[in-house]
C-alpha cells in the first residue's frame, strides 16, 4: 500500500441484551465487518469493539419475568449474542457489555466532568406513574385510547391509527402494561443534560463532512425544532448506574450506552496494553467511526458529540448510518415468519450468503433494503457458486489430475492478470467509501471475464491433443491465478470461503497486497468451496422461524410490553340510558382484507343489513384475514366516523382479550340476522 497505515477505531451499535439477534440487526454487524476486513486488508491499523446494551426498564422486567436477577438474563443473553457473531464471522476485537466496571467508571467521571462544566440542571417533572407496581412507567408501557382520533389499545406516545404523538399522560383510559392499573400522575426530580449549551458546536460539528446527506438535513430539522433538555435519569426501580451524587436516581440507559463504545475500548486496551488516549483524548489522530442504524441517529450525532465534547473527550470522524432491512418487501414480520432470528439462519443456511448478499445490496445511504428471497437464492447461485466458485472447479481438476498439483512457471496472460490488479483501485475506493454494492459489481464482472478467457481458452479441447499439455497447465494456471485476485477483492466479505481458498491453493495470505502471479508452485486437492441453495431450504427456514416465535412468544408474555393477563376492575357505574345510545348491531363479516402499511390492522367490510360499514380493527395479531369473512359479530354501529390514516371507519367491532394473539370477536349464537340490535 502506497498509504501510511491509518488507526481507525470502529463501532457497531450495541444491541440490547433483551432479545437474540435478528437478521435486521446483521445488516449492521456484517455492514460494519466487511469494512473492517478491508481496512485491514488494506493494512491498516483496525480495532473493532462492541458490548451488549445491558440496562433499561424492559431489561428490567424481562428478568422479573423470568423470574432470575437481571445479571443473569444479560449473562445468558450476552453469550447468546456472542455466539450468533461469531457464527457470522463478526471479527470483534472486544465484545463487552454496558453493565461493566469500566462502563460504570467512565460514566460517573463524564457525568461528572458534564455536572462541574455546568451542563446538568435538576427540575421537578410530572410522570406516569403505575401505583401498583410501584414505578414509573416508560411511555411504550402505557396503553389507551388515543386522545385525537379514539382508536383503542395504542401504546405510549403516538397513535397507529391517526398517527397523533402526544404525551403518555394525554391517553384516555390509560393502562399500565405492567400492572394492569391505571397510571397516576406523580412528580419527581429530574436530571438533564443541556444540550442548548452545545448549540454552536453541534451546528459546526455535523456540517464537517462526517454526516451523510440524509442525516445531515435530518439534523437540521432538528435545529429549527430547537434542541431542548435531555432527561438522563430514571427513578428506581432501574436497572442501570446509579448516579453519583444522586441516590436513587439512575442513568438513563441512552446515557451510558455510548460510553459503552469506550468502555469496551478500555477493557480491550487493558488487556492489549494500549494506550485509551491515544485513541479517546481530545488530540488523538486516530479515527472512530460509528456504524449504526438511522433508528438511532439522533443519540449518535447530537447527545454523544456533544457529551464527549462537553467532558473533554475526541468526538467521531464520522457516523455511518444505514437503512432498516425488510423481508420479502415488507417489515420483518412474525406472523410470515420472517423476523428471522440469527440462530435459524444458521441452521439452515450459510452466514456467507447473507453476508455476500447484503454486500450486494448496501451503499452510503439510509434507505431501507429489502431481502427478497428469491433474488437471495437467484444472485448467491449463479454470482458465488456459478461464477467465482466454477472458475476454480473447472481450473483444479486439470492441474491436480494432469500436472501433479504444480502450477505452470508463467502466465501465459500477463495483461489479464495486470487488468485484475489495476481494477483493484476502484473496487478498494468503493469498499472505502461503503459502496459495497458497486463493489461486488465491479468484481462480479471482473468473474465474467475470467470465465470467459477459459470459455475461449478450451483447455478440454487442448486436453485431448497430444503435445500440449503445457498450454493446458498454462490456461488453468491463470485461471486459478484470476481466481486468487478475486478470492482478495472478496475475503473481506466472504472470510470463511477466502480461507478455504487459500487453503487449497497454499497461500498464507488474502491480503490486498498479495496480488503476485499465482506460478510455479503446488495447489491442493480442490474441494467444492460452496453448494447451492435449493428454494425449499428458505421454507423450511421460514417455518422454523414462526415456530421458534410460536415457542418464545408463549413463553414470555412480557415481551414488546405485552400485557400480563389481568382481570380489569369493572367500570363505573352508568344508568341505563347511557347504555341504550350505543347502538350495537348484528354484522355479517362480508369482507376482511390486509391493510397496506398497518401493524395492526385489518379493514372489514361489515353487512348490517340495510347498508354495510368500513370498520378497520385492531385484530391483525389475532385473526387471518380468510378466517373471518363469513363470520357473524357485533359493531358499535352509531360510534362517530372516525378518519384514520388508511381511510375513514364507519363503526367498531367488539373483542375481548388482552391483545396480540389473544383477541376474540364476539359471535352471535346461530340464528342472529344481520342488522339486528343488541339489547
Ligand atoms: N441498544 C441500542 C443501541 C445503543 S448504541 C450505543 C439499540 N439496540 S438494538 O438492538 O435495538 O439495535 C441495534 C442496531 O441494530 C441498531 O443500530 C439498529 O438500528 C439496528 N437494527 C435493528 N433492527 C434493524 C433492522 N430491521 N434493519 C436494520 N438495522 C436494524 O438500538
Ligand atoms: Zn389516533
Amino acid at each position: 500500500m502506497t498509504d501510511t497505515p491509518r488507526k481507525i477505531l470502529v463501532t457497531s451499535a450495541l444491541p440490547y441484551a433483551n432479545g437474540p439477534i435478528h437478521l435486521g440487526h446483521l445488516v449492521e454487524y456484517i455492514q460494519t465487518d466487511i469494512w473492517v476486513r478491508f481496512q485491514r486488508s488494506r493494512g491498516h491499523e483496525v480495532i473493532y469493539v462492541c458490548a451488549d446494551d445491558a440496562h433499561g426498564t424492559p431489561i428490567m422486567l424481562k428478568a422479573r419475568a423470568e423470574g432470575i436477577e437481571p445479571e443473569a438474563l444479560i449473562a445468558r443473553v450476552r453469550q447468546e449474542h456472542e455466539a450468533d457473531f461469531a457464527d457470522f464471522r463478526i471479527g470483534f476485537d472486544h465484545y463487552h457489555s454496558t453493565h461493566s466496571d469500566e462502563n460504570r467508571e467512565l460514566a460517573g467521571q463524564i457525568y461528572t466532568a458534564l455536572r462541574d462544566a455546568g451542563h446538568i440542571e435538576t427540575r421537578t417533572i410530572d410522570q406516569a406513574y403505575d401505583p401498583e407496581a410501584g414505578m414509573f412507567l416508560p411511555d411504550r408501557f402505557i396503553k389507551g385510547t388515543c386522545p385525537k382520533c379514539g382508536a383503542a389499545e395504542q401504546y405510549g406516545d403516538s397513535c397507529e391509527a391517526c398517527g397523533a404523538t402526544y404525551s403518555p399522560l394525554d391517553l384516555k383510559d390509560p393502562v399500565s402494561a405492567i400492572s394492569g392499573a391505571r397510571p397516576e400522575s406523580r412528580a419527581s426530580e429530574h436530571y438533564f443534560f443541556k444540550l442548548g449549551d452545545f448549540e454552536a458546536f453541534l451546528r459546526e460539528w455535523t456540517r464537517s463532512g462526517r454526516l451523510q446527506d440524509a442525516i445531515r438535513n435530518k439534523l437540521d430539522e432538528w435545529f429549527d425544532t430547537g434542541l431542548s433538555d435531555w432527561d438522563i435519569s430514571r427513578d428506581k426501580p432501574y436497572f442501570g448506574f446509579e448516579i453519583p451524587d444522586a441516590p436513587g436516581k439512575y442513568f438513563y440507559v441512552w446515557l451510558d450506552a455510548p460510553i459503552g463504545y469506550m468502555a469496551s475500548f478500555r477493557a480491550y486496551a487493558a488487556q492489549q496494553g494500549l494506550d485509551f488516549d491515544a485513541w479517546w483524548g481530545a488530540d488523538s489522530d486516530a479515527e472512530l467511526y460509528h456504524f449504526i442504524g438511522k433508528d438511532i441517529a439522533y443519540f449518535h450525532t447530537l447527545f454523544w458529540p456533544a457529551m464527549l465534547h462537553g467532558a473533554g473527550y475526541r468526538t467521531p470522524s464520522a457516523v455511518f448510518c444505514h437503512g432498516f432491512l425488510t423481508v420479502n418487501g415488507q417489515k420483518m414480520s412474525k406472523s410470515r415468519g420472517t423476523f428471522i432470528r440469527a440462530r435459524d439462519y444458521l441452521d439452515h443456511l450459510n452466514p456467507e450468503s447473507l453476508r455476500y448478499y447484503l454486500a450486494a445490496k448496501l451503499g452510503d445511504s439510509v434507505d431501507d433494503l429489502d431481502l427478497n428471497f428469491e433474488d437471495f437464492v437467484q444472485r448467491v447461485n449463479s454470482d458465488l457458486v456459478g461464477k467465482v466458485v466454477n472458475i476454480a472447479s473447472r481450473c483444479a481438476g486439470f492441474i491436480n489430475k494432469r500436472s501433479n498439483g504444480e502450477l505452470a512457471a508463467e502466465l501465459p496472460r500477463p495483461d489479464l492478470h495486470e487488468a485484475f490488479v489495476a481494477e483493484g483501485e476502484a473496487i478498494a475506493e468503493a469498499f472505502e467509501k461503503r459502496e459495497f454494492a458497486q463493489a461486488m459489481r465491479r468484481i462480479m464482472a471482473l468473474a465474467d471475464q475470467a470465465n470467459q478467457y477459459i470459455d475461449e481458452a478450451q483447455p478440454w479441447v487442448l486436453a485431448k491433443q497430444e503435445g500440449r499439455e503445457a498450454e493446458v497447465q498454462a490456461i488453468n494456471t491463470q485461471g486459478l491465478d484470476l481466481f486468487r485476485i478475486l478470492i482478495v477483492y472478496l475475503a473481506p466479505v466472504l472470510p470463511k470461503l477466502a480461507a478455504d481458498a487459500a487453503e487449497f491453493l497454499n497461500l498464507d495470505d488474502t491480503r490486498w497486497a498479495s496480488r503476485e502471479p499465482l506460478v510455479g508452485r503446488s495447489i491442493q486437492k480442490f474441494k467444492p468451496l460452496m453448494t447451492r441453495i435449493e428454494a425449499e431450504t428458505i421454507d423450511k427456514l421460514l417455518e422454523a422461524s414462526k415456530a421458534t416465535l410460536a415457542a418464545t412468544e408463549a413463553s414470555s408474555a412480557t415481551d414488546n410490553a405485552a400485557p400480563e393477563a389481568t382481570v380489569d376492575p369493572i367500570a363505573a357505574t352508568i344508568d341505563f340510558d347511557t347504555f341504550a345510545q350505543v347502538d350495537l348491531r348484528i354484522a355479517r363479516i362480508a369482507n376482511a382484507e390486509h391493510v397496506e402499511g398497518a401493524d395492526k390492522l385489518l379493514k372489514l367490510t361489515l353487512d348490517i343489513g340495510d347498508e354495510t360499514r368500513q370498520v378497520f380493527a385492531g385484530i391483525k395479531s389475532a385473526y387471518a384475514p380468510e378466517d373471518l369473512i363469513g363470520q357473524h359479530t357485533v359493531m358499535v354501529a352509531n360510534l362517530a366516523p372516525r378518519k384514520m390514516r388508511f381511510g375513514v371507519s364507519e363503526g367498531m367491532v367488539l373483542a375481548a382479550g388482552p391483545g396480540g394473539s389473544e383477541l376474540y370477536i364476539l359471535n352471535p349464537d346461530d340464528g342472529a340476522r344481520p342488522g339486528m340490535r343488541v339489547k
